[in-house]
C-alpha cells in the first residue's frame, strides 16, 4: 500500500471514526509524517474494548513501540469505551477503509465473536488478552485464565488459613470470557480445596470505581468477607478504598495484572494495599512481532500462544522490581556458549512420531543447536532414566514428548533442582506444580476430537437411522488419547443417532489398530458404521482389518482419523479413508526458537498451540502433493 492511499485512508478514517480514536491517532499522523520519505506497506488496525484501564493502555503502548520498529507500518487505534455495539462498528470501519491486519481485545466475546469471524474472512485477525468463540482468528495470545483462577484459589486457601473464610468476588465484565474462566478456575479449585465459601460474585466491570461502589453497597448492608478475589488489579484497589471507607479489619485482598506503575499491581503488593496479584502479560509485544511475521508470510506460525502468569506476594514482590524478573523466569545459565539440549524420544510407534523426530532433528542442525537425541521405546520408565541421564550429562535445556500424563512429578522435581529447565513436545502432562515445565509446544487435542466428531455429525445430517460407531483410542492416560475422547464425545454426545458401540484401547500402532477391529469385526460384524482411530497408523490397521473381513473401507465402513500423515492422505485419494483431523509433528523450529529465547533470556509462552487443517476426500487431492511426511 502507497503512502499517499494510505494518507487518502487516514483522512476519512480520521473523519469517519471522530471522537472514537484517541492517542492511536494522533500517534500515527505524527509517525506518518516523520517517515513522509518512505513507503507504507501495512497498515494494522488495533481494536480496544477499553482504553480506559491500565492493563488495555499497556498492551496499547506495547504494540505501539513494537510496531514503530517497522518503517513501512502503520497502525490505527480504536476505543469502544465499553460499548460492545460500538466495538463491532469500530472494526467495521477499520476494514472498510483497507487494513491488512487486525489485533482485537475484546470485552464481550458473544456480541463481538460474529464481526471477527467476518474479518477473518478476508484478512488475518490476532485476537489478543481476551477471547472470541470459536477458531475464527489467525493467532489468539493470551493467558490461561482458568489457571489464572485456580492459581488465585490456592492463594485464597493459603490467606485464609485455617478459619472458614467467606468470600467476595468481583468479577471482570459480563460476557467477558476471561472473566468466566478465571471465575471457573476459582469456583472449582476452592470447592475442591478447601471449606470457603464464596458469599457473593458481583461485577465490577474491570474498573475501580465500579467496583468500589459496588462493594461499598455490599458491605453497607452488613456483609463481612475474610477476603476479596478481584479479578484485576484495578478493582482490588476499589476494594480496598471500599474496605477502608467502611473501616473493616482483616480482609485479604488478591488482584491481577501486576504492572509496573503508580496504582499497579507490585505497588499495591509492595505497599501492603493488596495480598497478592497475578502478572498477567498483555501480549503486545508478541502480537506486534507475529503481526509483521504475519504481515510477511511467514510460515509454520502457531494458532495459540498462552503467556504465563507469575504470581507476586511480598514475599517475592522485590525481585520482580529488580530486573524485571529477578532470574524468576527460567532461563539457560550458560548464555554464551552453544546450547546442549537432551530430547527425550518416547518412541517410534507411528509415521507422525518419525516425521516428528526428523522435524528435531533438522530444525536443532539449522538453530546450531547441540542435539542429544535418545528413544524412550514407548516406554515411561527408560524415558525417566534418559531424563536422569540428562541431568547428570548436564544438558542445558531437556525437552521431551512424555508417554502418559502423569507419573513425572519426581523426576521434573530433580531437573527443576538442577536449574534446567524443561519443554515438553508435543504432549502434556498432569502436575500440581506448574513449575517444573516451562513450557509446551503442541497440539489441541481435544479441538482435534471435537474436529472429527463434527464432522460427522455434519455429514450424517440427513441420515435418520442409527450410526454405529467403533472407537479406537491411542496410549491410555496418553494426553492425546485423553483429550481426542473427550472432544468427539462431546460433539456426538449431541446427536442421539450417533452411537458408540464400543471404545477400544489402543497403542497407536498400525498393528494394533488391526487388530483391535479385527476383534470389532468379530463381535459387531456389518453393524459397524464408522471407525473413528485416534491416529492414522490404527486407521490404516483397521482398514486392512476390513479388507480381510470382505468389507470396503471408505465406503461400507466409514473412516476418520487424526495426524494427517503421507499414508493417510494415499488412503483418502484411493476412497479408503473418509477424513483426517490434522496433526502437525513438525514441531522443531518453535523448540529450537523457544530454546534459542531461553538462552537470550527472554520469557517463553506457557503454551505454543501450532495450527491445524482437516482433509475430506475432496481436500485431500489438493494437499496429497504438498506433504513431506
Ligand atoms: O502425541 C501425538 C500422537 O502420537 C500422534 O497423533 C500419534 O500418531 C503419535 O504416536
Amino acid at each position: 500500500m502507497r503512502l499517499r492511499k494510505v494518507l487518502i485512508k487516514l483522512i476519512i478514517l480520521g473523519t469517519a471514526l471522530g471522537l472514537i480514536i484517541f492517542g492511536g491517532f494522533k500517534e500515527f499522523t505524527k509517525s506518518q509524517k516523520a517517515n513522509s520519505e518512505g513507503q507504507v506497506n501495512y497498515l494494522i488496525g488495533v481494536s480496544h474494548p477499553n482504553l480506559n484501564g491500565p492493563w488495555q493502555i499497556q498492551m496499547n503502548k506495547e504494540i505501539k513501540n513494537e510496531i514503530a520498529n517497522h518503517a513501512d507500518t502503520r497502525v490505527i487505534f480504536t476505543d469502544a469505551a465499553q460499548n460492545d455495539e460500538q466495538q463491532v462498528q469500530d472494526i467495521q470501519t477499520l476494514m472498510s477503509y483497507g487494513i491488512d491486519l487486525l489485533i482485537v481485545s475484546v470485552d464481550n466475546a458473544a456480541i463481538l465473536t460474529p464481526v471477527i469471524s467476518q474479518a477473518y474472512k478476508k484478512i488475518p485477525v490476532i485476537v489478543l488478552g481476551r477471547g472470541v468463540k470459536g477458531y475464527d482468528y489467525t493467532l489468539y495470545i493470551g493467558s490461561d485464565n482458568q489457571l489464572n483462577g485456580k492459581m488465585a484459589a490456592k492463594e485464597a486457601i493459603r490467606l485464609l488459613g485455617n478459619k472458614r473464610g467467606q468470600i467476595i468476588e468481583v468479577k471482570g465484565y459480563n460476557g467477558s470470557l476471561q472473566a468466566e474462566e478465571r471465575s471457573k478456575g476459582f469456583h472449582e479449585t476452592l470447592q475442591m480445596e478447601s471449606s470457603h465459601t464464596i458469599i457473593h460474585s458481583i461485577t465490577g466491570n474491570w474498573l475501580k470505581d465500579k467496583a468500589e461502589d459496588e462493594l461499598i453497597r455490599l458491605l453497607q448492608s452488613g456483609v463481612k468477607p475474610d477476603l476479596i478475589y478481584a479479578q484485576n488489579d484495578a478493582m482490588a484497589l476499589g476494594a480496598y478504598k471500599a474496605i477502608k471507607q467502611l473501616g473493616l479489619k482483616g480482609v485479604s485482598i488478591i488482584g491481577s495484572d501486576g504492572l509496573n506503575e503508580k496504582n499497579g499491581g507490585l505497588h499495591l503488593v509492595k505497599e501492603g494495599i493488596i495480598d497478592t496479584t497475578y502478572i498477567t502479560p498483555t501480549g503486545g509485544t508478541t502480537a506486534a512481532h507475529y503481526a509483521i511475521d504475519i504481515l510477511h508470510e511467514a510460515r509454520g506460525l502457531p494458532k495459540k500462544i498462552i503467556l504465563r502468569d507469575h504470581q507476586v506476594t511480598i514475599n517475592n514482590v522485590d525481585s520482580y522490581f529488580k530486573n524485571g524478573d529477578g532470574g524468576i523466569v527460567p532461563h539457560i545459565e550458560n548464555k554464551h556458549k552453544r546450547v546442549k539440549l537432551g530430547f527425550a524420544q518416547v518412541g517410534s510407534e507411528s509415521e507422525w512420531r518419525l516425521a516428528n523426530t526428523d522435524s528435531i532433528v533438522s530444525a536443532a542442525k539449522e538453530a546450531g543447536i547441540d542435539l542429544i537425541l535418545r528413544n524412550a521405546d514407548y516406554d515411561q520408565k527408560k524415558q525417566i532414566e534418559i531424563i536422569r541421564d540428562f541431568i547428570n550429562q548436564g544438558v542445558d535445556v531437556i525437552a521431551f514428548s512424555p508417554k502418559t500424563e502423569s507419573g513425572w512429578d519426581e523426576v521434573l522435581q530433580e531437573v527443576k533442582n538442577a536449574g534446567i529447565p524443561v519443554i515438553l513436545s508435543d504432549r502434556e502432562i498432569n502436575v500440581d506444580d506448574q513449575s517444573l515445565f516451562t513450557s509446551f509446544i503442541g497440539s489441541d487435542f481435544v479441538e482435534e476430537g471435537r474436529r472429527a466428531g463434527k464432522w460427522l455429525a455434519s455429514v450424517s445430517k440427513s441420515v435418520k437411522s442409527p450410526i454405529h460407531i467403533i472407537e479406537i483410542e491411542g496410549t491410555a492416560n496418553s494426553a492425546p488419547a485423553v483429550d481426542r475422547k473427550l472432544g468427539f464425545h462431546e460433539i456426538v454426545q449431541q446427536d442421539s443417532k450417533l452411537q458408540l458401540l464400543k471404545s477400544y484401547s489402543g497403542d497407536f500402532t498400525l498393528g494394533i489398530g488391526k487388530k483391535l477391529m479385527k476383534e470389532a469385526l468379530k463381535t459387531y460384524g456389518r453393524k459397524i458404521n464408522v471407525v473413528y482411530a485416534h491416529n492414522d497408523d490404527m486407521a490404516l490397521g483397521a482398514i486392512q482389518a476390513i479388507e480381510d473381513y470382505g468389507l470396503k473401507p471408505g465406503v461400507d465402513i466409514k473412516i476418520i482419523s487424526i495426524d494427517g500423515t503421507l499414508k493417510a492422505f494415499k488412503a483418502l485419494n484411493v476412497g479408503k479413508m473418509n477424513f483426517t483431523v490434522e496433526c502437525n509433528p513438525l514441531l522443531g523450529p518453535e523448540l529450537m526458537k523457544a530454546i534459542k529465547d531461553l538462552n537470550n533470556g527472554i520469557e517463553i509462552p506457557q503454551k505454543i498451540i501450532t495450527s491445524e487443517e482437516t482433509f475430506d476426500q475432496k481436500q485431500a487431492k489438493k494437499e496429497f502433493y504438498r506433504r513431506s511426511y
